[in-house]
């Protein structure tokens, strides 16, 4: 540490290029400046588990006193959050999960929850317009990261009440807008008898209304739902209003309670909880601007 009065705390991003992962940044960032305790180093793996790995080593060198971890997957990162963990560095594990026990504590949002919130609203809407069968096309986060399997289970959860509605296509497009185009692209092109599109976030959603329009396909007699609900002018609230975006739901980034979390622990005034579960909203065209207001939309 620069100054050695101060707490050097580690946050492991896995891949800041994503608007919302920038976002959890600059809250952790602004967070920590109420402290002025605290020293937080920055670290981004560009979506390379190897990378992340290094970081966190890295960090371990520099002889931080706590580390955020938001891992890139689950699988690979979890050997050297284990390794943090035993050194008796706290770690707090923010969204994405890792396997096993070793960690101090995590923050996040329930994903299961929201894809199930999604299927629901999916076997409604089917429902409410007689829509038999109801086509789904799912376009997937990153397979090892954990909420890409939540999200995909609590859809298949919350569109099992409607057994017209079918998934008839879902391919994985990694988180990733640009990766989004051609997937949504191919998707539309093998299966123009879709309905609905189920994005697990919102530049994949924003993605496939791209491709729609390239393709000349018109999407207002359809559905299309995202994830983050970003109250920014690009982000998923906004395209609500805009109409663009049907639905999306909002995933708190969690980096204000890393930080609150982060004191309590360091300072040793509380003992941490073990998971600390964050709120969702679903965002329609009915409560968007609301919203968009309450979370301070710019
Ligand atoms: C950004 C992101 C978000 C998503 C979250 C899941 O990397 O893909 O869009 O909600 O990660 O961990």
């Amino acid at each position: 540490p620069a100054n050695e009065d101060k707490f050097l705390i580690g946050m492991s991003q896995a891949n800041k290029g994503e608007p919302w992962r920038q976002a959890m940044n600059d809250q952790i960032a602004a967070a920590a400046a109420a402290y002025p305790e605290l020293e937080v180093v920055f670290a981004d793996a560009a979506q390379n588990n190897a990378k992340q790995v290094a970081d966190v080593e890295n960090f371990l060198q520099q002889g931080i006193d706590l580390l955020i971890i938001s891992p890139n997957e689950a699988a690979p990162l979890t050997d050297v959050v284990a390794k943090a963990y035993d050194k008796g560095i706290p770690v707090i594990v923010l969204d994405r999960k890792v396997n096993g026990e070793k960690y101090t504590m995590w923050i996040g949002a329930d994903n299961v929850l929201i894809g199930q919130k999604a299927g629901e609203y999916v076997a409604k809407w089917c429902k409410d317009k007689a829509i038999t069968p109801c086509n789904v096309l799912e376009i997937r986060g990153l397979e090892g990261a954990t909420p890409a399997k939540e999200r995909g289970d609590g859809f298949r959860e919350g569109i099992a009440s409607n057994t017209d509605v079918a998934i008839i296509a879902s391919q994985n497009a990694d988180w990733l807008r640009e990766k989004a185009i051609p997937v949504s692209q191919s998707m539309f092109a093998a299966n123009p008898e879709f309905n609905v599109v189920y994005a697990h976030n919102d530049p994949m959603a924003e993605a496939a209304i791209i491709s729609a329009e390239n393709a000349k396909i018109d999407l207002s007699d359809k559905v299309v739902i995202g994830i983050d609900g970003l109250p920014t002018l690009d982000g998923g609230i906004k395209s609500v209003m805009d109409g663009r975006i049907n639905v999306t739901y909002v995933y708190p980034t969690g980096g204000a309670e890393a930080i609150d979390w982060a004191v309590k622990i360091l300072e040793k005034s509380v003992e941490p909880e073990r998971t600390v579960v964050l709120e969702t909203i679903e965002i329609t065209k009915d409560n968007a601007e609301e919203m968009y207001k309450k979370f301070g939309g710019s």
